[in-house]
């Protein structure tokens, strides 16, 4: 039987798939359809001192190629709406649940404090954003210290900023009293064009999809899960006894199972329950399970790490070995000669005949493949 129970800071979660703060945890009514999609704790969308609404350009979100992108900035809401309303209705469902609420906060320490004072008596735990606060650590170690003095779990967001060190950051949040870490924002900002939407005046067809000043956004989603796995990676092999929570293009149970074997203790979902709906934190835990079942991990904490540990033992190869072929699933589909550089194999009456001397062990054709017909050898 697997057990998918977290323990992390002292927080208990039922499972390990939580909302990362954006549009889904946006209000208590959606944190409550979180609640009911199967989400194994709560993070809010993040609060800040001021309502973010006049300051957002429209459009501000589009689902692209491979990713999404988004202009949106903290909350919409006033912070007295959250204290008055939606963090009531937050804790009513979380704790009907029997799981931990984790409020987003942002950004100065000042604002922090006056925030966490605020929210105390509904948090179980702190998220720090520092999605705007530049790339000088000191700011951020000072929120917080502001959030960790009402003596709760405090878990920093790491923002994947060109010029930004995770692990140093980490390092120094950890030093300031953090309790976990949160990793990673989405990255940016970047821009993508809209060729597609009908507009009355078809000129303005190639106009960037954002409608802020420069057309930029943040992209998340599956465009970011590689960036996110390495960072989580790296967090684990520094510091493998600190609390992180993979953020990042996780949207399966199979994306959610690496950021776990590379050192996540539980991930967090926002683009996938934005494209999919409040029920894809049920999914993902359902798949998840069945994945661990499949590969003999008892509990979320063996499953922890995972990637590391193997990773000593595993072969680093620099010379040429061809796959394994398993001629009998062979579909001559194509898919490997197309995208083999040297030649080294040809779809001959519907079967891939491989040329073992031409093959320069490159392994792309073990990824093209859809039916296990050639293997990797370790
Ligand atoms: C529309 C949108 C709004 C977001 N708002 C916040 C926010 O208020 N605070 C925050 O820390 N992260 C915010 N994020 C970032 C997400 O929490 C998450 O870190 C990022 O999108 C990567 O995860 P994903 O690929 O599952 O979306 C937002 C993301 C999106 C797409």
């Amino acid at each position: 039987m697997v057990d998918l129970t977290v323990e992390i800071a002292g927080l208990k979660f039922r499972n390990p798939v939580l909302p990362a703060a954006g549009p889904p945890v946006r209000d208590g009514e959606r944190i409550r359809r979180c609640v009911e999609g199967g989400a194994g704790g709560i993070v809010t969308k993040t609060i800040s001192v001021k309502a973010a609404d006049p300051l957002i350009p429209r459009p501000h979100m589009a689902e692209v190629k491979g990713g999404f992108l988004n202009m949106e900035l903290w909350s919409e809401l006033p912070p007295e709406a959250w204290f008055e309303r939606e963090l009531k209705i937050a804790r009513e469902v979380t704790k009907a649940a029997g799981i931990p609420l984790i409020v987003s906060v942002g950004y100065k320490a000042e604002e922090i404090s006056w925030l966490v004072e605020n929210a105390d008596k509904y948090a179980d735990a702190y998220e720090i954003s520092v999605h705007y606060i530049g790339k000088d650590p000191t700011p951020m170690m000072e929120a917080v210290k502001a959030a960790k003095n009402s003596g709760k779990p405090v878990f920093l967001k790491l923002s994947p900023h060109p010029g930004i060190d995770p692990v140093l950051w980490a390092k120094k949040a950890i030093e300031a009293g953090a309790d976990g870490i949160s990793a990673i924002n989405s990255f940016g900002p970047v821009l993508a064009l809209d060729l597609s939407t009908p507009l009355p005046d078809y000129l303005l067809k190639g106009l960037p999809v954002m409608g802020g000043p420069d057309g930029t956004g943040w992209l998340s989603g599956t465009a970011i899960k590689y960036l996110a796995l390495k960072i989580v990676f790296d967090l684990y092999k520094e510091m493998p006894n600190i609390p992180i929570l993979g953020v990042g293009g996780i949207s399966t149970g199979r994306d959610a199972m690496e950021m776990i074997m590379v050192g996540a203790s539980a991930v967090q979902v926002c683009t996938a329950a934005i494209l999919q709906g409040h029920e894809i934190f049920g999914k993902i835990v359902k798949q998840l399970k069945i994945l661990m079942e499949k590969m003999g991990f008892n509990s979320v904490e063996e499953l922890r790490g995972y990637t590391h540990k193997i990773w000593k033992q595993r072969w680093i190869r620099y010379v040429s070995t061809p796959p394994l072929y398993y001629p009998e699933k062979c579909t001559g589909c194509r898919l490997c000669e197309i995208s083999c550089p040297y030649d080294a194999i040809k779809v001959v009456k519907g079967k891939a005949i491989l040329y073992e001397d031409k093959c320069f062990g490159c392994g792309i054709c073990v990824t093209r493949c859809r039916f296990g017909a050639l293997e990797m050898q370790y």
